[in-house]
């Protein structure tokens, strides 16, 4: 039987997604961005959600640092999803991708927040280490439908949301998972950790897996 240590609970719940979202591939990127978008948009949400369930000052740390770099760091015109947004814009299929999402998706995302909202603090920062685990991934698939698009490769590689998420790629592997480390350090019952991620997985698995 195989230990449960966060990494492997990481590398389990990666590939899950893998399994069910990246080997199928995108059939209309799109539709994908669209999603994407959306959740971008929306998922300091999810953040605020599972802090809302921390009593640990150093895990709440480390959800605001994730929430307030989505948000720009401090730069308004640096939230993520308006940098996305400025990318896509760059498509002729903007008008399509900017437009209003099907409500099972808005429904879908409503009650995630609510759930997550209910779970208990391990659950909870289970979900945020599953959100956050195929990010890398999730990054590639982003680069690919974004050239699917039609928009240049040039463009989507020098755009200022794929330089900061480049750099912020390379620092998550640099820091050799202190976050990680930090959330060991504050005894979590990783079989809750486990439940959570899953259910960040099968969220983010049902958000885009059929796009
Ligand atoms: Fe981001």
């Amino acid at each position: 039987m195989m230990l449960l240590s966060i990494e492997n609970i990481e590398d389990t719940l990666r590939s899950k997604f893998c399994k069910q979202v990246v080997d199928k591939g995108i059939n209309d990127a799109a539709k994908f961005l669209q999603r994407w978008l959306y959740l971008s948009s929306q998922v300091t949400r999810l953040h605020g959600a599972a802090l809302a369930r921390i009593s640990i000052p150093d895990i709440q740390y480390l959800l605001a640092e994730i929430a307030y770099g989505e948000c720009g760091s401090g730069n308004k015109d640096k939230i993520h999803s308006k940098l996305l947004t400025n990318l896509i814009n760059k498509s002729p299929f903007s008008c399509f991708i900017n437009q209003g999402l099907d409500r099972y998706f808005i429904q879908l995302f409503e009650e995630t927040v609510l759930e997550l909202s209910q779970m208990s603090q391990d659950e909870a920062i289970g979900f945020i280490v599953g959100l956050e685990a195929p990010a890398y991934q999730i990054l590639q698939l982003l680069r690919q439908a974004l050239v699917d698009v039609d928009i240049s490769e040039i463009d989507v590689i020098m755009s200022d949301y794929f330089v900061i998420h480049d750099a912020v790629e390379k620092e998550h592997q640099e820091s050799g998972h202190q976050a990680m480390e930090i959330i060991m350090d504050s005894g979590f019952d990783l079989s809750k950790i486990r439940k959570g991620g899953d259910q960040a997985i099968n969220f983010l698995i049902k958000m885009v897996g059929d796009a």
